[in-house]
């Protein structure tokens, strides 16, 4: 019997995790495997009933399963919360919590979705680039951090920093992945003006030596920013810090179309969470338009990476390219007058495809 905790959060959180349990329970009905899904709560819904983020419980309840998947957290209601109390300090604690410091994040393109990218379709028909995050520290996590008053001045801070430790795990994550994929992984910092990403360099170099098969190049995260809309075909494996991954991520989704599409897996000591890389959109939140595919293709990671279940994880990606095949869309990806369905019919659309075995 597995384990899985599902934490939908806020926004559109319980929409789309609704959609993605219903396929991962088909999966499992499919492959005889047994599961147990049990429902915490996580972000501003933990709030509203707790006071707290995070309450004990949902953690201990993430620390007795064998996966974990997340919806999304956060919304305008919790906007004016202290920094301790908003929603996103239930994802970074647990995240925290479970040690998870590595965040995984493809982004495919899906021919079928060419149309929907931003960037002429030549420039991006061959994207195939895992985001490699590290997601524990980094000026995420880094004290000291606050806001207080000097001299009559309000004054900001936070804290970037890594130790070489928390490098090189991550460093050795990207390269393990990499040896699965082109066997390129681009280290991306600040190394010409920040001294810790200068050691980010420095240990990442050193760890490149364990994996002469691979190949390693470095790259400012300006540039970087930059060459992911230049030319994004060049990447494989992006390796980077925990500030810069969150935005590049998100600059990453864009080629695919949509960051509606877009899955995550946080690994750490054999723990796994499971979420999308897209936030809570308040604004369609409750109205059956989010894409629930980003959840469905984080149920396929999970399936890969928690439950040992890689075929399973291959054939709910076929799925879900069965239903873009028969021209489904939800309406981010929908092309400008054509008609989209929603986010149940989506979810319900990928369980008949896993059903009638529509996978390659
Ligand atoms: C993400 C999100 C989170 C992050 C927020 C919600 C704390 O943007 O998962 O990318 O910054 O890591
Ligand atoms: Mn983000």
């Amino acid at each position: 019997m597995k384990k899985i905790a599902v934490f939908p959060g806020d926004g559109i959180g319980p929409e789309i995790t609704a959609a993605a349990c219903g396929v991962l329970e088909t999966v499992a009905e499919l492959a005889g495997m047994e599961i147990d899904l049990q429902q915490g709560l996580v972000g501003g819904a933990a709030l509203d009933v707790h006071g707290d983020p995070l309450p004990d419980e949902s953690l201990q309840l993430a620390l007795g399963a064998d996966a974990v998947l997340l919806g999304a957290v956060g919304g305008p209601k919790w906007d004016g919360h202290p920094p301790r109390q908003r929603p996103e300090q239930g994802l970074l604690r647990l995240r925290k919590g479970l040690d998870l410091y590595a965040n995984l994040r493809p982004a495919q393109i899906f021919p079928q979705l060419l149309d929907a990218s931003p960037l002429r379709p030549e420039l991006v028909r061959d994207v195939d680039i895992l985001v490699v995050r590290e997601l524990t520290g980094d000026i995420y996590f880094g004290t000291p951090r606050g806001v207080e008053i000097q001299n009559g001045l309000r004054r900001g801070y936070n804290t970037m920093v890594y130790d070489e430790n928390e490098i090189g795990r991550i460093a050795r994550a990207a390269f393990e992945a990499a040896r699965g994929r082109k066997r390129k992984v681009c280290s991306v910092d600040k190394a010409n003006v920040l001294e810790t990403t200068r050691l980010w360099r420095e240990v990442v170099t050193e760890v490149a030596g364990e994996f002469p098969d691979v190949a390693l190049e470095h790259m400012y995260v300006d540039n970087a920013a930059m060459q992911l809309i230049r030319c994004p075909a060049q990447f494989d494996v992006i390796l980077t810090g925990n500030m810069f991954g969150d935005i590049l991520s998100d600059e990453a989704s864009q080629l695919t179309g949509s960051i509606g599409m877009l899955p995550s897996a946080s690994l750490g000591n054999g723990r796994g969470m499971y979420e999308p890389i897209h936030g809570s959109a308040p604004d369609i939140a409750g109205r059956d338009l989010a894409n629930p595919l980003a959840t469905v293709l984080s149920v396929s990671m999970m399936l890969r990476h928690s439950l040992a279940a890689a075929v399973w994880a291959d054939r709910v990606e076929d799925a879900v390219r069965a239903v873009l095949d028969r021209g489904l869309r939800t309406a981010d990806i929908a092309s400008p007058g054509v008609a989209s369905i929603g986010t149940r019919a989506m979810g319900e659309s990928v369980v008949a495809a896993l059903q009638q075995g529509e996978w390659a």
